[in-house]
């Protein structure tokens, strides 16, 4: 007699592809001014350490098969480590950022320098406040967008207009999880991962709706910045503090790959934050997707 086979619940096979990546060396890394609930000028920095940990970052990136290109960073400007701030770009057209904050404002220039210099599609200055990445999060049919903190709906209009793909609008009510990217992480064009308290009611309704299988993060997993991390289908670069994420990455069979940036967190950032993709765009709507 044939025992039947136990029923198991199997996690679909992943598929990791090649993306392109921007990073900026922490040459001028400092915490010289606070603009988030993480940021003490009086906590000391250790820039060895913060280069040593974006050098794993970049080496790890490349190891799996990934593409690194690096903007030089400017003198003055310590946050322009954080490239994933410095625009959007998807399928060759690109918005570069316009920032909130005083002590950033140069680094849209900058950036966007960067960008001219390459062969795109096309490319703006945002003309609304804008931190890129930081608050707008590329889903494959739609963009992610926060909205609370650094930018506005206006922004997030722009973005719909400039990309003409959707923008979902969520409003962070958590001010240590002031870009989306600390609350919310995209894994693939169908799944998320999310701190669910890092967001309004009408926020939590629409993530539930349009992602009913979402992984749901705790709060160590986002106080660890476990969520400011980047998948490329498969592998997902993340910090190794958030372990109950990991452990639901896991689950689901993504490969999570551990990589510590604590010393850039003084500054309010990690992995994702480091790290802007230069998104190829896929327009075909996956299968049963709601609107
Ligand atoms: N100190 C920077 C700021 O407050 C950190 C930016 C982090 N970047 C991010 N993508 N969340 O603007």
């Amino acid at each position: 007699m044939t025992a039947a086979a136990p029923l198991r619940a199997t996690a679909p096979a992943r598929v990791a592809t090649s993306r392109r990546y921007v990073l900026c060396r922490p040459d001028h890394f400092e915490v010289a001014y606070a603009i988030n609930p993480w940021m003490d000028p009086a906590t000391p920095v250790d820039r060895p350490r913060a280069l040593a940990q974006w050098e794993i970052l970049r080496a790890v990136l490349e190891d799996h098969g990934h593409s690194v290109e690096t903007v030089p960073c400017e003198p003055g400007l310590p946050d322009m480590v954080f490239a994933a701030n410095s625009g959007i770009v998807i399928g060759g057209h690109a918005l570069s950022a316009r920032f909130a904050h005083p002590e950033r404002a140069a680094e849209g220039p900058a950036f966007h320098r960067w960008f001219a210099a390459r062969e795109l599609r096309s490319l703006a200055p945002a003309s609304e406040t804008n931190e890129g990445e930081g608050d707008f999060a590329f889903a494959g049919h739609r963009i992610l967008a926060g909205v609370g903190f650094r930018c506005s709906l206006s922004a997030h209009a722009e973005v719909e207009r400039y990309f003409d793909l959707p923008v979902v609008s969520l409003e962070l009510v958590d001010p240590r999880f002031y870009h989306l990217d600390t609350a919310l992480m995209v894994l693939d064009d169908t799944t998320i991962a999310y701190y669910p308290a890092a967001f309004s009611p009408a926020a939590r309704d629409v993530l539930t709706t349009l992602y009913p299988d979402a992984i749901l993060a705790d709060e160590n997993d986002a106080l660890s910045f476990g969520l400011n991390g980047v998948s490329d289908g498969h592998h997902v670069f993340l910090d190794p503090g958030a372990t109950n994420l990991i452990a639901a990455l896991r689950a689901r069979g993504f490969a999570p790959i551990p990589v510590d940036m604590s010393e850039l967190r003084k500054g309010g950032g990690g992995v994702k934050c480091c790290v802007l993709e230069l998104h190829t765009r896929r327009d075909t709507p996956p299968p049963h997707s709601p609107a």
